[in-house]
């Protein structure tokens, strides 16, 4: 049944701007793509007799991306690590040793897919565990609720415990057979999944450049220059590269499909190469200062001749919170601590229509415009006594946008729809 979602709407341009509606309204059909967009006089009649969802005046506007978030740690948070090595090899490997069975990757999935929604998440790119039954949960749960979900098992057949390795010929037969039972499902698509260089061998990342190579339509995602223990780690690994990046480089990893999370202490030449080959570096604020990895500097990566594209992400559970708006929040801080201060427009459509395009999802979300589905989330300006009092201070969009992101987080969530379905209702 045709359905309009009453509010304040905002979505932004390819551009960046925001366009903004004080009563702005959403008409969503039954295959939950949207029909019309504008402002509530404009409605036209043939939709006047539909349902109306009206959230008065909060604002509706596109569900967050996130695009570097882990599963298998959906329950980890704050795990106090040294650094990141140390807190690999003593919290995570053991926690996703637990994804090798199915009734608890199953039940797990069900979890993480609502915890998602809950903090107004619609859609992700996300690492798995190394097993194929942890991809094979979160596809089936993602499924459920025809949201736009990427994932890939990870590939690692090294430098971790037993339980969560797996070997270069069982990578490649399960990253296959993900790819054949799930990519183009509905609203699925699979990402190659080496999960870095210091866990694959040569022969595992030789074998991921050419799954990336023939699986058509998949995307490549891993990490890159995080901390320092790990830069040095791999440059002994692989003492012929160039450097980091060179690293993925060599077997075939670097493209406009690729999307490698962190990217903090990255060189000049490692920018040129990344910006040459249309690869994207993903900003994960929080766990990078949870971990003390680093401050990843956006104009540094941004430097106009050589441009590396950017996305945004919490990297759950090395990130701390599961809120696009803190890790937004979070990436302000970072950002003015280099010297650089972002508006909340820039990182909003940043985590919105801006990872669409990274994740090549950008032509059925991201925005709110005809044909897209209605993946949306509802925002309150006044969600706790904090916010409030705050708002009495508010006198443009920008002050509002500006207090959610940082004041905010999933209390700030009113509701969150996926294709035009309500699959989170703030209780109370
Ligand atoms: N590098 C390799 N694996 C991981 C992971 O699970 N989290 C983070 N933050 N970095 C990684
Ligand atoms: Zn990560």
């Amino acid at each position: 049944m045709t359905r309009i979602i009453k509010g304040q709407t905002l979505s932004f341009t390819a551009e960046g701007t925001a366009l903004h509606e004080q009563k702005g309204a959403v008409v969503v059909g039954d295959d939950g793509t949207i029909l019309w967009s504008g402002p509530q006089p404009m409605l036209p009649h043939g939709f006047r007799q539909a349902e109306v969802d009206d959230h008065g005046a909060m604002i509706v506007m596109p569900g967050f991306i996130d695009a570097h978030i882990h599963f298998p740690q959906y329950r980890m948070l704050a795990a106090p690590g040294k650094d990141l090595l140390d807190w690999l090899t003593r919290f995570t490997f053991p926690e996703e040793s637990r994804y090798a069975d199915a009734a608890y990757a199953a039940s797990a999935a069900e979890v993480f897919v609502d915890r998602l929604f809950q903090h107004g998440t619609t859609a992700a790119l996300a690492f798995c565990s190394a097993h194929k039954t942890c991809a094979d949960a979160l596809f089936a749960a993602a499924h459920r609720h025809g949201m736009a979900l990427i994932t890939g098992k990870s590939m690692m057949d090294r430098h971790a415990i037993p339980a969560v390795q797996d070997t270069v010929e069982s990578s490649v037969r399960d990253t296959e057979d993900l790819h054949s039972t799930w990519h183009g499902k509905g609203r699925l698509r699979h990402a190659v999944t080496p999960r870095f260089a210091v866990t694959s061998s040569e022969a595992q990342l030789t074998a991921a450049g050419e799954l990336f190579r023939h699986l058509p339509g998949a995307l490549m995602q891993t990490h890159l220059s995080e901390s320092h223990g790990e830069i040095a780690l791999v440059a002994k690994l692989f003492p012929d590269a160039k450097d980091y990046t060179d690293v993925y480089d060599r077997f075939g990893l670097l493209g406009e499909r690729s999307l490698f999370a962190h990217g903090i202490h990255l060189s000049e030449r490692e920018c040129a190469r990344l910006s040459e080959a249309g690869a994207t570096i993903v900003h994960c604020p929080t766990s990078n200062t949870f971990l003390g990895s680093g401050l990843m500097s956006m104009p540094h990566l941004r430097k106009e001749t050589r441009p590396v594209s950017i996305g945004i992400a919490t990297d759950v559970g090395g990130g701390t919170s599961y809120s696009m708006l803190a890790t937004l929040g979070e990436a302000y801080k970072v950002q003015i601590l280099g010297g650089y201060k972002p508006t909340d427009v820039e990182l909003l459509a940043m985590a919105t229509r801006g990872n669409a395009e990274r994740l090549r999802i950008d032509h059925e979300t991201g925005a709110i415009e005809v044909g897209k589905f209605a993946d949306l989330v509802v925002l309150d300006p006044h969600a706790t006594p904090v916010l409030a009092s705050r708002q009495e201070l508010s006198s443009s969009l920008e002050d509002v946008l500006f207090s959610l992101m940082i004041l905010g987080d999933d209390r700030a969530v009113s509701a969150t729809y996926v294709a035009g379905r309500k699959v989170h209702e703030r209780a109370g």
